[in-house]
């Protein structure tokens, strides 16, 4: 389901590499480059039980769903494919942690201890993201992990994995999360300043093509069914240190400054709690299954902002240099 987009596509290779034959599911707008050997049903999911003979017809063991956003689009999925499949596996998002949404200024303000096992503390409010949406019609409105998963979890005719990714990073990132350090190092800035909060903050993350192997390890392994588990990076770096590999990757010389937040520009300040780590543990997955990571960061980066390079520039950071001067000399 979604085996064309930037993490779904990885997927399907990996699981084709693996030697099983791959259906995808899309609407046929995002094309994906895949072998000729993968099959293609196109249609939209907010429609999926008009498709559910051609679905079914391909007979799958394992659905793997990497687009299912919303409480409804689990429940639709299980139904159509309760009874055919064998097995579901989820994408789902360490957002479901309720150092999620203590990261996002939700709650008390009592830490979450790092580093989160999947037996962790669930958000204790859902929809995380309704709040930050305007206009009320976008599916983030809807959007939470924790509603899918339940879902997922609940037919027992589908023995179900869930997933839960960190953040993701890799050629074809949507979100291009790489872009603002690349463009700097590209603009061969001395230094980058990061608000002194940002900086020392970790984070776990994932290289899109080792979150995909892990799926594939998931899908070809019968012990992860009703399993969940944390996927992501062994050691979760800092942001000052991350933009260091990055800048290590792009072959930048400059230097990574903390700024404190005080002298940091107001129209820059984010709305996160800095103080809240988002630090996963990954040993269940490592030690149940024996994951580990075929491709190594140093290369992960360089891959990735070799391909960063040669996207367009969205959004120039050049107009910010004149504050961030004044931040440094400050
Ligand atoms: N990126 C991260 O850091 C991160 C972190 C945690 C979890 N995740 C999870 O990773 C998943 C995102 O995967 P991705 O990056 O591969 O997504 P993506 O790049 O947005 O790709 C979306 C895929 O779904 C298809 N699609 C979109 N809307 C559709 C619809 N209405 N009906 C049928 N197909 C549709 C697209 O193909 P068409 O356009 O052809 O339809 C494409 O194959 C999500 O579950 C997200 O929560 C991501």
């Amino acid at each position: 389901m979604g085996g064309t987009g930037f993490i779904g596509r990885e997927i399907a290779l990996a699981v084709a590499q693996a030697g099983h034959p791959v259906t995808v599911f899309h609407r046929g707008h995002t094309l994906g480059d895949l072998p000729a050997t993968v099959d293609r049903v196109l249609g939209d999911r907010r429609h999926l039980s008009q498709h559910a003979d051609q679905l079914r017809a391909a007979e799958p063991r394992v659905v793997i769903d990497v687009i299912a956003y919303t409480e409804s689009d689990a429940v639709t999925c299980v139904d159509v494919f309760g009874g055919v499949a064998e097995r579901l596996v989820v994408i789902s998002s360490q957002d479901v942690y309720r150092a999620y949404e203590r990261f996002l200024g939700v709650g008390n303000g009592t830490l979450e201890a790092v580093p989160y096992t999947e037996e962790a503390a669930l958000r204790d409010h859902l929809y995380p993201y309704r709040d930050r949406v305007t206009g009320g019609n976008s599916w983030i409105t809807d959007y939470d992990k924790i509603l899918v998963e339940r879902a997922a979890m609940s037919d027992e005719r589908l023995a179900t994995t869930v997933l839960r990714l960190p953040m993701v990073y890799g050629p074809g990132d949507r979100q291009q999360r790489l872009a603002p350090y690349v463009h700097r190092m590209s603009d061969e800035r001395d230094a980058i300043p990061l608000e002194a909060g940002h900086a020392d903050w970790r984070w776990t993350r994932g290289y899109v093509t080792n979150v995909a192997q892990a799926v594939a390890l998931v899908c070809g392994d019968d012990r992860a069914a009703g399993r969940v588990y944390n996927v992501g990076e062994s050691d979760a770096l800092s942001e000052a240190e991350w933009v260091t590999a990055v800048g290590r990757a792009a072959g930048w010389s400059g230097r990574v400054v903390p700024i404190e937040r005080s002298q940091w520009p107001a129209e820059r300040q984010l709305p996160y709690d800095w103080s809240q780590d988002l630090v996963a543990d990954t040993t269940r997955l490592r030690d149940e299954l024996g994951y580990t990571e075929q491709i190594d960061r140093d290369e992960a980066l360089r891959r990735t902002v070799e391909w960063q390079r040669d996207q367009d520039r969205h959004a120039d950071p050049s107009e910010e240099y004149g504050a961030e001067d004044r931040c440094l000399e400050g």
